[in-house]
């Protein structure tokens, strides 16, 4: 890592030249299978040939004008937007924590029009909305507000999935309230899925008393739970919705869709230079084409209940914890202690691993015992020499989770990045930093902060 560049990230010494669907390459030329998909952005896969395609065109054609004028390709893409969500009006940012400060600046004009002088928006416990000054405020979580006080103060923490919690709030400052702001499926925080029948309860409470359902789909919208929205799980529809992530397939794109009543900006209310440019609106109409492919859907919840599946087979033998989530966006519970020169590095439980690829993931959760079981020695040796010991299936063939149990470290084509990783002297440190990936990019968990 270059001194040039501002301390903020802990990346991997590993750098990719190329990616292709689900495969990316590194300098060397060695193949991986990508189960991080750019923190859960490269929802088509990676270069995606109309995607390229399309960018490339762009690019020979028009790559910026700004708001001054109209943009033909933001025009349609709000149009798709709009009638793929049932909502109105779309406005475009550029990454997933404007969008969000968008609906934040949004609920406090329409509170600040309703005569509300000090609008007030719930938010959720453990929720992670973005890492702007108002998003953090509305975020929760030490790792990443620490050091940032005085934050903006406009919100009230709830427990997600506590009604009762929610009603007292209302009781209490109902009259200052405009608006709940909540992800369907709390993606940051280790993917907590709320109780059953949670975000229709929201739904009513927010329509007896006026409040804006603000969805922050940022992580769960574009297919990666095998709907296109997030909120359609639960049979509801929100009054605002923030898209980031995978609506650009890989540029920095985000939006913002509200139904007509909640869309209270105004000329000169919101803007931004890049906003719906054209490249990144010409990327979002190709990721939309793609993702409304016949099967596309279905792929994601037929793949992500094989994933669930084996993880639970995995975890059962292995005796690691609950799996959570829905389609592609999964997390396993996970209490890892490696040792290794220098110390004994830990990946807490709660802090989900968010997947993107059956196999990758798989890997991940072998390896990871693999490493554990060279730290706690003989006794984690004869489990495994156990499994081998398993009968075989009828035709000389082992079950598959056997297999991958049995031969730790051999013969599997589809090992990856991680296996790689498992058989170099530092594993341990490796494996535990690519478990924690997701939190290192996008969380730097306080120790990481101060060195
Ligand atoms: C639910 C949710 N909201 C907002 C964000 C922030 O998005 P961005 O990093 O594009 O600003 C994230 C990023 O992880 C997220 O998961």
């Amino acid at each position: 890592m270059t001194a040039a560049l501002m301390n903020t990230y802990q990346p991997l010494a590993l750098s990719f030249t190329k990616g292709l669907g689900t495969r990316l390459w590194d300098q060397a030329g060695r193949e991986y299978l990508d189960a991080v998909a750019g923190v859960a952005v490269t929802n088509v896969g990676h270069s995606h040939p109309r995607i390229v395609a399309a960018i490339s065109e762009q690019a020979g054609l028009l790559l910026h004008t700004s708001n001054l004028y109209s943009i033909d390709w933001q025009q349609q893409l709000a149009k798709r937007l709009t009638a793929l969500s049932g909502m109105q009006r779309a406005f475009f940012n550029n990454s997933g924590a404007e969008a969000n400060e968008t609906a934040l600046k949004l609920a406090r004009l329409y509170g600040w029009r309703k005569g509300i002088e000090q609008p007030l928006v719930v938010v959720m416990a453990n929720a992670f909305h973005g890492r702007t000054l108002g998003t953090l405020s509305a975020s929760d979580g030490p790792a990443v507000r620490l050091g940032f006080n005085e934050l903006p103060g406009d919100f009230i923490k709830v427990p997600f999935g506590d009604l009762a919690a929610l009603e007292q709030l209302q009781r209490q400052h109902g009259e200052r309230i405009v608006a709940i702001l909540v992800e369907p499926i709390q993606g940051e925080s280790g993917v907590q899925l709320a109780p059953a029948g949670y975000l229709k309860a929201l739904r009513g409470l927010c329509d007896r008393h006026a409040w804006l359902l603000m969805l922050d789909e940022i992580q769960t919208g574009i297919g990666r739970t095998g709907k296109l929205f997030g909120h359609e799980h639960a049979g509801i529809a929100p009054d605002i919705m923030t898209l980031g992530k995978g609506i650009g397939g890989g540029v920095p794109l985000a939006a913002l869709l509200a139904t007509e009543h909640a869309s209270c900006f105004d000329h000169g209310d919101q803007g931004g230079t890049f906003n719906g440019n054209p490249l990144m609106c010409a990327a979002g109409l190709v990721v939309l084409d793609q993702i409304g492919k016949p099967d596309f859907l279905k792929s994601v919840t037929d793949t992500g209940l094989l994933l669930e599946r084996e993880l639970q087979r995995l975890s059962a033998r292995h005796g690691l914890g609950e799996i959570r989530g829905r389609g592609l966006l999964l997390a396993l519970d996970a209490l890892l202690c490696v040792r290794q020169v220098g110390g004994l590095l830990r990946v807490p439980p709660g802090q989900g691993v968010a997947l993107g690829v059956v196999e990758q993931a798989l890997e991940v959760v072998i390896d990871a015992q693999h490493a554990a079981d060279h730290a706690l020695g003989a006794a984690a040796h004869r489990r495994r020499r156990r499994f081998r010991r398993r009968p075989a299936q009828p035709g000389g063939q082992r079950r598959p989770a056997d297999r991958r149990a049995g031969n730790l470290g051999r013969g599997d084509e589809r090992r990856g990045a991680i296996r790689d990783h498992a058989r170099h002297p530092d594993s341990g440190r490796e494996l535990c930093r690519h478990l924690q990936c997701r939190r290192s990019l996008d969380h730097p968990a306080p120790d990481h902060r101060h060195g």
